[in-house]
């Protein structure tokens, strides 16, 4: 049964970042930057004939004006959603709160406190899924599939689904999901209100078995069940071809060649590069290298840790907070340990891509070292465009390890001493050894390429 405002589109992605953004310049001309990822290569796998459309939210003053100017990629639908809502839902909701459950970040000062601002931002976060509900219900066609992205949307597969009941709904987490004790630190209510709107999907996907049957549980403790909705795994892997054509092109050759003189010559490099976000843990990281210093001075002036730590969310105080406190920690261990011609962290804050694969390239040591990860790119990419073998050190909770832990030194987030240890075992470990093992990983981490997990994702939901 199809509604009468049924549209065109035969497969549709929702989510809160889109594959496309806007910035407006000072002379009012819009820049596009298109983003990369898996769900762009997948969607674009579907083609033209399918009919796709990617509905997202409009994020900054460049997005909102290019919906005001008209201006767009065919199969992209922004939608400009009032800034106060967006902001509420977002910033409050989606990344002060759900992304704080998932990822089990609260801690002393960092409380959960859910009084009246909570609920106004909740009433946004219910506001802004309804906007995507509306949309998507609008442009879709009879029968058409609808995958909807992450936390940010989990109300939006019950909303779509009483809109149109003929539509196969899918929803994909791509965070952990929280343990039963951890999630019931929400409003019951709101728990509860979670959990339906998911369970309006057909299918729900997750990235690992750990965070489905996580979901499972929290839908048993909370609701007694999880009333049909089919539930899958998919792990996404990296994308071998587009990485390794990526990683020999000339930009990213200069920013080796760059790298390479500020590490200096006849040094070891332990890279990392995350989103600076609490759940990457990159302070403890930063802790876990100062003991290596410490407590073996035989490394120092021999090793050089490169850190990109590219900011992400800076609306919120705590992520600013975050930021400048692993600014603070690199500086003191360059000033504590740093010498005339020895820098012993290299910190860049500015993101840059292509200097992010020239790191993965010439990095001896990946640490990836996430409190809780969905899954971490990361530990998959280095591998897999590393020129000599890279030892991956790899914490235990995130979601790659599920695949990845039989060649990676795998390390507990939180305990800094172990970590320090498991650098030193990987600084040391044979040429040979390390390079075997950098291949195997490069063969697990891309088992699953995006546009594959996108495919079965999409077969999985239109095969009953
Ligand atoms: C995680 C989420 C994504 C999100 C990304 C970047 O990977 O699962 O949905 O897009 O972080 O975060 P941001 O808040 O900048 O979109």
């Amino acid at each position: 049964m199809a509604s009468e405002q049924a549209g065109a589109a035969q497969v549709l992605v929702a989510s809160n970042r889109g594959p496309v953004t806007y910035s407006l310049g000072a002379d009012g001309t819009l820049d596009a930057k298109r983003g990369g990822g898996g769900l762009v290569s997948g969607l674009s796998a579907v083609g033209d004939e399918a009919d796709a459309l990617w509905v997202c939210a409009a994020l900054g003053e460049g997005d909102r004006e290019a919906v005001r100017r008209g201006v767009g990629e065919p199969g992209v639908r922004m939608l400009d959603i009032d800034a106060d809502v967006h902001a509420a839902a977002y910033n409050g909701v989606a990344n002060s709160v759900l992304w704080f459950v998932h990822h089990m970040l609260y801690q002393t000062p960092l409380e959960p406190a859910f009084g009246p601002e909570f609920r106004a931002q909740w009433a946004a976060y219910e506001t802004y899924n309804r906007a995507f509900a509306d949309a998507l219900a609008g442009e879709a066609a009879p029968g058409a599939a609808v995958l909807v992205q992450d936390y940010h949307l989990a109300l939006v597969p019950g909303m779509l689904r009483e809109l149109r009941p003929d539509l196969r709904i899918g929803h994909f987490s791509h965070t952990p999901w929280a343990p039963v004790d951890y999630f019931r630190l929400l409003p019951d209510d709101i728990a509860e209100q979670l959990l339906r709107g998911m369970l309006g999907a057909d299918r729900l996907g997750f990235l690992t078995g750990r965070w489905a049957d996580a979901f499972t549980a929290c839908c048993v403790a909370v609701l007694g069940g999880t009333s049909g909705t089919r539930i899958g795994v998919h792990g996404l892997g990296a994308d071998a071809d587009f990485l390794r054509e990526r990683a020999r092109r000339a930009d990213v050759e200069e920013r080796l060649a760059a790298l390479r003189e500020q590490i200096g010559p006849d040094r070891k490099v332990i890279v990392r590069v995350d989103r600076t976000e609490l759940s990457k843990n990159i302070v403890r990281g930063l802790r876990a290298y100062e003991q290596l210093l410490a407590d073996r001075p035989e490394w120092r002036g021999r090793v050089v840790h490169v850190a990109f730590a590219y900011p992400s969310r800076q609306d919120l105080a705590v992520y600013r907070d975050y930021t400048t406190e692993v600014s603070r920690v690199a500086d003191a261990i360059n000033s504590a340990y740093g010498t005339e011609g020895w820098t012993p962290v290299v910190l860049h804050v500015k993101d840059d891509f292509a200097r992010s694969l020239a790191a993965y390239r010439l990095a001896d040591v990946a640490l990836v070292n996430p409190i809780r990860d969905g899954m971490n790119l990361v530990a998959k990419e280095v591998p897999v465009v590393s020129d000599e073998g890279c030892v991956l050190v790899l914490s235990r909770e995130a979601g790659a390890h599920e695949e990845l832990s039989e060649d990676a030194l795998t390390v507990n987030p939180y305990d800094v001493s172990a970590t320090s240890v498991a650098l030193h075992e990987a600084l040391l470990m044979p040429p040979a050894e390390r390079a075997e093992r950098t291949k195997r990983l490069a063969a697990a981490a891309t088992a699953l390429p995006p546009t594959q997990w996108f495919l079965d994702q999409l077969q999985a939901l239109t095969t009953p």
